[in-house]
């Protein structure tokens, strides 16, 4: 009886972890735990996820270029930016003209984008940062992206709150919603179709549409109400902001520098700025 009770432990432990580390990637574990796993597979992460480049065009860096087609040379935002996947098949359409910042938690999933992404450096910034609050000032961006991740994050309501408010009126949302088997096993984490839609039209996005996508996630799209013009490039030290305080930043040769606390942002030697 003693031997089966263990037994049973066991396996129940195993269960436990595999549902919280595997499926849930640390979700419920706090952003500690998600970082480090991250950290952790950076290296592999691609070799997992096996993009392939013709259905990456297909469904995210076509139809992207295209929705911004009208927009001279695009500024985009990638939330959870990861290894460089979105960066990777839109710098790759020939009608793209557009510069993107690059977001993620993990440090070492950056350090991969950055190389992944050499061919287009000069049109990318990659910054280390959580997304729980966006360095930015409102209406910034043409677009926002944000991949395969909201399920990660303590409160995809505040990060959706977020992506809309640095996105311009008229400004353009392309995001997920995890489905599939494993949702269910995401408590309070992924949404129903008709619920994610909800929430995104009560945080202030319209033309919502879900479009199936993978067998684990949809891919939204959606704008944010009202109309804008197109905000395209500008300059760095115009649009990021001190996590700090929301003060403007100057640049000096390693660093960017609070206007208002002096507080300095390393520029790390692979060009990621640090605001973690
Ligand atoms: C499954 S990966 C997706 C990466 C990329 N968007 C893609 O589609 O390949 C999830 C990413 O979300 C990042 N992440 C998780 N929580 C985050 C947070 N609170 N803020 C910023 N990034 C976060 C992780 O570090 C990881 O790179």
């Amino acid at each position: 009886m003693g031997w089966v009770a263990l037994g049973l432990g066991a396996v129940l432990v195993v269960a436990l972890l595999y549902w919280q580390l595997i499926i849930a990637e640390g979700a419920y574990l706090g952003r500690r735990v998600v970082t480090l796993l991250y950290d952790w597979s950076a290296r592999v992460y691609d070799r997992i996820k096996q993009f392939d480049p013709g259905y990456e065009q297909w469904f995210l860096g076509l139809p992207l270029s295209r929705a911004l087609a009208l927009v001279p040379d695009p500024l985009i935002l990638d939330v959870a930016t990861g290894t460089g996947r979105l960066a990777r098949t839109l710098f790759r359409q020939q009608g793209f003209h557009g510069r993107l910042i690059g977001l993620d938690l993990s440090r070492r999933m950056l350090r991969e984008a950055v190389k992944a992404t050499e061919p287009w450096a000069d049109r990318i910034i990659y910054l280390w940062r959580s997304a729980g609050r966006l360095p930015f000032p409102d209406d910034t961006f043409d677009a926002v992206s944000c991949l395969e991740a909201l399920e990660f994050m303590p409160s995809a309501e505040q990060v959706l709150f977020e992506m809309l408010r640095v996105l311009r009126p008229g400004g353009l949302l392309m995001t997920t919603n995890r489905i599939g088997k494993d949702a269910r096993l995401l408590p309070g984490r992924a949404y129903s179709e008709q619920a994610f839609e909800g929430l995104l039209r009560a945080t202030g996005f319209e033309m919502v549409r879900t479009q199936p996508w993978q067998e684990d996630y949809d891919l939204i799209w959606a704008r944010k109400a009202g109309v804008g013009e197109p905000v395209g490039l500008r300059r760095l030290e115009d649009i990021l902001r001190c996590p700090g305080c929301g003060e403007r930043l100057y640049r000096e040769t390693d660093s960017l520098v609070c206007a208002q606390d002096a507080h300095r942002y390393p520029i790390a030697a692979d060009g990621v700025i640090e605001m973690q």
